[in-house]
């Protein structure tokens, strides 16, 4: 079912105004964090709720923030990652537009649980609009006595900045992201030290997702336990879908984890566009392995998701109907991958490479049968092989269209050309 909790108010136009948020109970959670908890007792509230990241990889947020050492001299860093990089996600960008001191607060939660004087949000740098609500809803919040100095003559100090990026998918990346803060280039670094023990600056820092801080007010206010009742047992909360594609009804829908994926594509996305059939599903933004119809009854949480054989990850969920050239999908994907690498591993700078040049071989009815094994061969030597997951992903589309759609492989090599009908985006010449 659909269940508004970070989208209760996302329809009002004055939601973003610091003096409609005040009206309807917002800054109370934060207020009463600062004046009535301890930090170990706000992170271990946020523990009580169960609630993992919503950015990708689905880390406990309790947990992470349980890693920053409190014993360090060093100064501590809160950072909001608002980069939304991943193809086919774009709910990010609707919370900072629509309800952005839900995100102000949900940081400023946060920073205080961890002891950081500093928060961070980093924006991918195409969205302006998002970027200048942030950026007037921190000024507003400062205004109010909400984030500076002695906040509410509580004592505790933040300050708050909006850092607008290039717009590389790879500074979505946690590491890259803080290098990219520091002024550097955006590329990964090496883990271990993780970033709850040496990030920005190589002081302690916590990196969190946009919507996974949105729902920190709601937690604070309802109890870690009430959230923890809301979805599954493993996969509590709710998740902001974005559904793309072959779908009649394309938008952002937050539903309780653990709803059937039928349900959000038949029932809110309306079903699949001009009747026909449905053919691949990718569940969680393009890094994602791809999912067939027999799956659309898999439940949306963490865990049945893996059971099908993919991942949640960013809540990217891309639909597509029979008249989908999968070779053609996976060659927009090869280049995108390709063009996003940061270059700094050889495997993947150069497999990214081979793997677009491959397919690309195919496409244009060049190809040989021994290219589907090379292309597998490829995959194996860039998946695991790299530092940051950014190769893995690159592989991902490709092993899931070859292991799912080889036979639309071999239509192209034998008959130089598609065997279906591409009229999917068939404008984008990637
Ligand atoms: C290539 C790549 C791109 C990523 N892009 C994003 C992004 O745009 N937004 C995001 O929140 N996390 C992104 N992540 C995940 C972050 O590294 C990090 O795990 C996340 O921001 C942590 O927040 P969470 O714990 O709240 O999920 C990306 C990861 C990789 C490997
Ligand atoms: S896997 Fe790719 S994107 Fe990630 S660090 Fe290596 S070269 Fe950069």
């Amino acid at each position: 079912m659909e269940k508004k909790l970070l989208f209760a108010n996302i329809d009002d136009p004055k939601q973003p105004e610091i003096d409609t948020y005040i009206s309807k109970g917002g800054y109370e959670s934060f207020k009463k964090v600062i004046k009535e908890m301890k930090p170990e007792e706000v992170i271990e509230e946020v523990k009580k709720s169960g609630i993992r990241g919503r950015g990708g990889a689905g880390f406990p947020a309790g947990m992470k923030w349980s890693f920053v050492p409190k014993d360090s001299p060093k100064p501590k860093y809160l950072v909001c990652n608002g980069d939304e990089s991943e193809p086919g996600t774009c709910k990010d960008r609707v919370l900072m537009e629509h309800d952005p001191h839900l995100v102000v607060e949900g940081m400023a939660i946060a920073s205080y649980a961890i002891g950081a004087g500093h928060a961070f949000i980093y924006i991918r740098g195409e969205f302006d609009y998002p970027a200048s609500q942030m950026r007037k809803a921190i000024d507003q919040a400062y205004q109010k006595g909400f984030l500076g100095k002695n906040i509410q003559g509580s004592g505790y100090d933040l300050e708050m900045i909006v850092h607008t990026g290039g717009g590389a998918y790879i500074c979505g990346e946690e590491t890259a992201l803080l290098n990219s803060l520091e002024g550097k280039p955006g590329q990964t670094r090496i883990r271990p030290p993780f970033p709850a023990v040496e990030g920005l600056y190589a002081c302690p820092t916590v990196v969190n997702n946009v919507e996974t801080l949105s729902n920190m007010s709601l937690i604070i206010k309802n109890g870690g336990e009430w959230y923890s009742k809301i979805g599954t047992e493993k996969s509590t909360g709710t998740r902001i879908f974005c559904l793309s594609g072959h779908v009649k009804n394309p938008g952002n829908y937050e539903l309780e984890l653990g709803t059937p994926m039928s349900y959000l594509i038949n029932d809110l996305g309306g079903g699949i566009v001009d009747g026909k059939k449905l053919k691949a599903i990718i569940p969680g933004g393009s890094s994602t392995p791809i999912l067939t119809p027999d799956k659309i009854d898999t439940k949306l949480d963490f865990e049945s998701v893996v059971e099908a054989g993919s991942m949640l990850g960013s809540g990217g969920v891309i639909v597509m109907h029979e008249d989908t050239d999968m070779v053609w999908v996976a060659k927009v994907l090869a280049h995108f991958y390709m063009h996003e690498s940061c270059g700094e591993c050889t495997p993947c700078r150069q497999g990214t490479k081979w793997l677009h040049d491959t397919i690309t071989r195919i496409y244009n009815g060049h190809g040989k049968m021994e290219d589907i094994d090379i292309l597998l061969d490829l995959c194996d030597n860039i998946e695991g092989k790299t530092i940051c997951p950014l190769g893995d992903a690159a592989v991902i589309p490709i092993r899931s269209t070859i292991n799912l759609f080889r036979n639309e492989y071999e239509h192209y090599i034998n008959h130089k050309k598609p065997l279906v009908e591409n009229k999917f985006m068939s404008f984008v010449n990637g």
